[in-house]
């Protein structure tokens, strides 16, 4: 009888599973050339260590380059090549300027935090 059950809910385990992969892959790819909302994780990078000087209350010349209060109102080609130009500065660590990490040492970013955002800048431009 136990043995019945455990099969029943292995299959059903299964099926559940066969059913949902190929329906989230199709969502998954479809999403990769609409815009879409900044997931939390980068996000929260973003907030750390750029959003001192790239937002509405930040550095007038950072907020020209790159405002992200303002990212939702950004046109899709904007958000990329944002999104490419954030990946650069970050590998090249030329953002956050030196200056700016001397003096608060803690929001430097890790290289698994630069992958995130190269990787989120990758999804952007559907390369991903
Ligand atoms: C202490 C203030 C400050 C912080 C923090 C900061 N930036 Fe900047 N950023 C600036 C300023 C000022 C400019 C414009 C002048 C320049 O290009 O050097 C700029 C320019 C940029 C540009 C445009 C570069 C170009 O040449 O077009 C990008 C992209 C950028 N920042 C990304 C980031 C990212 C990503 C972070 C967080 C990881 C970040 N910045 C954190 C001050 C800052």
């Amino acid at each position: 009888m136990k043995k019945i059950t455990m099969i029943i809910s292995a299959a059903a385990l299964l099926l559940a599973v066969g059913v949902a992969n190929p329906l989230k892959a199709q969502t998954e790819q479809k999403e990769t050339y609409q815009p879409k909302p900044v997931p939390a994780e980068v996000k929260s990078i973003v907030e750390r260590s750029c959003i001192a000087c790239h937002s509405e209350d930040g550095n007038p010349l950072a907020k020209m380059k790159f405002n992200f209060t303002k990212w939702d109102e950004y046109s899709t080609e904007k958000q990329v090549s944002t999104g490419q130009d954030m990946c650069k500065m970050l590998t090249k660590g030329k953002m956050p300027p030196q200056k700016y990490l001397d003096a608060n040492p803690e929001v430097k970013p890790s290289d698994k935090e630069k992958k995130i955002i190269c990787d989120w800048a990758a999804t952007l431009s559907g390369i991903k």
